[in-house]
């Protein structure tokens, strides 16, 4: 009898603790009543997500955080990263005034949601998108999300705001280390400028940047031509200065990150390989920071040096530079004509442009209400308009200050015109002029020196005084000879043109042995 009821209540225990089981991992909600226990954990509806206490990489702290439900759990969101709990009595509960409080174990507020007009009869839910909600039971209403305040994670859903005049509101911080989830140095949102454009702060100076956007995409990050076109949306509002930026790719798991080194990593699930795969927005190479070169230097990360001076300028402090120490940047060889005329009222020749193709295009530009067309002829003729460049999207951009942070992109990328003195820009026609004439040049002399020698060879008439010299093109002539080749060309044995083409019979084709890169060669009957 005994060991019949001992039977049953072992039964029932079990079939209790089944129930209880089955309850802890379908349970999405957080309430008063129903508080988090560390180390209890919610999963969200779809099993994508998961709440709960964690330690972070070796540290043996405990934060509140979330986590994706996949292979190396990473975590998308953390509550209390400036206050760790140092030991497992932690709690996820909603407290009285009905905010939604991280607790020790003496029942101190680690963290709180911070809502101050909140409703008592309220439920913490973790979403399927990642998102935590706190939602006023009486009226459904959403009183607090985390996707507001992320951390160092932006999911789709997410928004991050900023105004284009004051600044970013909400963006993401990177954690001190991977065992430390407290803010480090480097953040990412919009920022404010003409046009609105993402970065990378490190300790609250720019690091990074997107490039303008363009109503699709960052033109400054080449990748987001190739794929990624309308997954992102900016949203500007013209009147109050707010925007807000998001994403959304249906059906990926994927999410972006701002690691400790301050580098925007996305992180998409593959499936086939049941990992998680990363992709670098910033940060590839050096030429990823923020002015790497120097103002009026430009990057390129194929080249080595990777940094050099823009066409029409030289470094400003030569030995740094040569040093490898970019951060004087470069200054104008010539001054523009604008300059020449303020100080000297001299006329000359108008400025003119250089196209530099597949640029970042530099920090600071100023978007213009004028046709895409009209775009050069306002530069050229406003004296402070340095550079422009025009994308479809946002149409016509000029730059009044010295050009920073430009880099050259193998693909991709729009094309930066800057404004050169007409003298910088002419230097490139004679370079193409004078490498002919040199080239010229040197044939003539590697041909005068093959004649040379195989007239020696056959030892054909000496002591001909005259110095004349198959010169078929014009270009070759005694004049491009120093001293030293004259007198060895006086040893020569010459021909004059006569002789030269009645022996060849008028340089006839049947006499013609071949072709040389310094000239024909003919078989030469002569008269003796
Ligand atoms: C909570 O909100 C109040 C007022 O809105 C603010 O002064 C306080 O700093 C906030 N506390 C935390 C921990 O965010
Ligand atoms: C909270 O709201 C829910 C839904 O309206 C209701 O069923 C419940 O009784 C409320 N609880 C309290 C304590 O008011
Ligand atoms: C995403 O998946 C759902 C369900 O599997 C499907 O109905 C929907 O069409 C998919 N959307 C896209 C854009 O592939
Ligand atoms: C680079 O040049 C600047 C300015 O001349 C100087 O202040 C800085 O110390 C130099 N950096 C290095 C690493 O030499
Ligand atoms: C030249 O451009 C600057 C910057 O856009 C502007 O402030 C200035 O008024 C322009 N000057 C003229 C003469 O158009």
């Amino acid at each position: 009898m005994e060991l019949r009821s001992r039977r049953i209540l072992f039964v029932i225990v079990i079939l209790l603790s089944g129930f209880y089981t089955y309850l802890g991992t379908a349970i999405d909600t957080i309430t008063a009543s129903q508080p988090n226990r560390d180390p209890e954990t919610i999963i969200s509806n779809g099993s994508d997500f998961i709440l709960g206490f964690f330690s972070p990489g070796i540290s043996s702290n405990r934060y509140v955080g979330i986590w994706y439900n996949k292979k190396s759990e990473p975590v998308i969101w953390v509550a209390n990263r400036n206050k760790p709990l140092h030991d497992a009595s932690g709690v996820v509960s909603i407290s009285e005034d009905g905010n939604l409080v991280v607790l020790n174990g003496q029942n101190e507020v680690l963290w709180s949601s911070n809502v101050s007009n909140s409703v008592t009869n309220v439920s913490a839910q973790l979403l399927d998108t990642g998102n935590l909600v706190l939602h006023d039971l009486t009226t459904g209403i959403s009183i607090w999300e985390s996707f507001q305040e992320p951390t160092n994670t932006f999911l789709a859903g997410m928004e991050l705001s900023s105004h284009m005049r004051t600044g970013p509101i909400v963006q993401l911080r990177s954690w001190k280390s991977p065992s430390d989830p407290s803010p480090g140095s480097f953040s990412f949102g919009i920022g404010s400028s003409d046009i609105p454009e993402g970065f990378i702060w490190k300790d609250s100076q720019v690091y990074w940047r997107t490039g303008p956007w363009n109503g699709q995409l960052f033109i400054g990050i080449p990748l987001m031509y190739s794929s990624y076109i309308d997954g992102f949306q900016l949203l500007a509002d013209g009147q109050t200065g707010f925007v807000n930026f998001s994403y959304s790719f249906p059906n990926t798991s994927m999410f972006f990150v701002l690691t400790t080194l301050g580098i925007l990593e996305e992180r998409d699930w593959d499936d086939k390989k049941n990992d998680w795969e990363v992709t670098f927005w910033s940060r590839e190479t050096e030429c990823d920071v923020y002015g790497w070169c120097g103002t009026f230097g430009s990057c390129n990360p194929e080249k080595k040096p990777i940094c050099s001076c823009l066409r029409g300028f030289e470094p400003k402090d030569m030995e740094q530079w040569s040093r490898g120490n970019w951060t004087n940047g470069c200054v104008r060889k010539r001054p523009l004509l604008c300059d020449r005329i303020n100080k000297t009222g001299e006329v000359a020749k108008e400025d003119g442009f250089l196209k530099l193709e597949m640029m970042k295009l530099p920090y600071f530009a100023e978007r213009l209400p004028i046709p895409v067309a009209d775009c050069r002829e306002y530069c050229l003729n406003n004296c402070s308009c340095i550079a422009y460049a025009y994308d479809a999207g946002i149409g016509c951009m000029i730059w009044t200050v010295s050009l920073i942070d430009i880099l050259k992109f193998p693909k991709g990328g729009p094309d930066l015109y800057i404004r050169l003195a007409r003298s910088e820009l002419e230097k490139d026609n004679k370079v193409v002029v004078i490498v002919p004439v040199v080239a010229g040049i040197i044939t003539c002399a590697i041909f005068t020196f093959f004649l040379w020698r195989w007239m020696a060879k056959h030892k054909t008439v000496k002591d001909k005084s005259r110095a004349l010299l198959l010169d078929r093109d014009d270009t070759c002539s005694v004049e491009n000879f120093n001293e030293v080749e004259l007198q060895e060309l006086q040893d020569l044995p010459l021909f004059d043109l006569e002789t030269l083409a009645t022996a060849t019979n008028n340089f006839y084709l049947t006499n013609k042995l071949g072709q040389g890169g310094f000239g024909p060669v003919y078989k030469v009957t002569l008269a003796d």
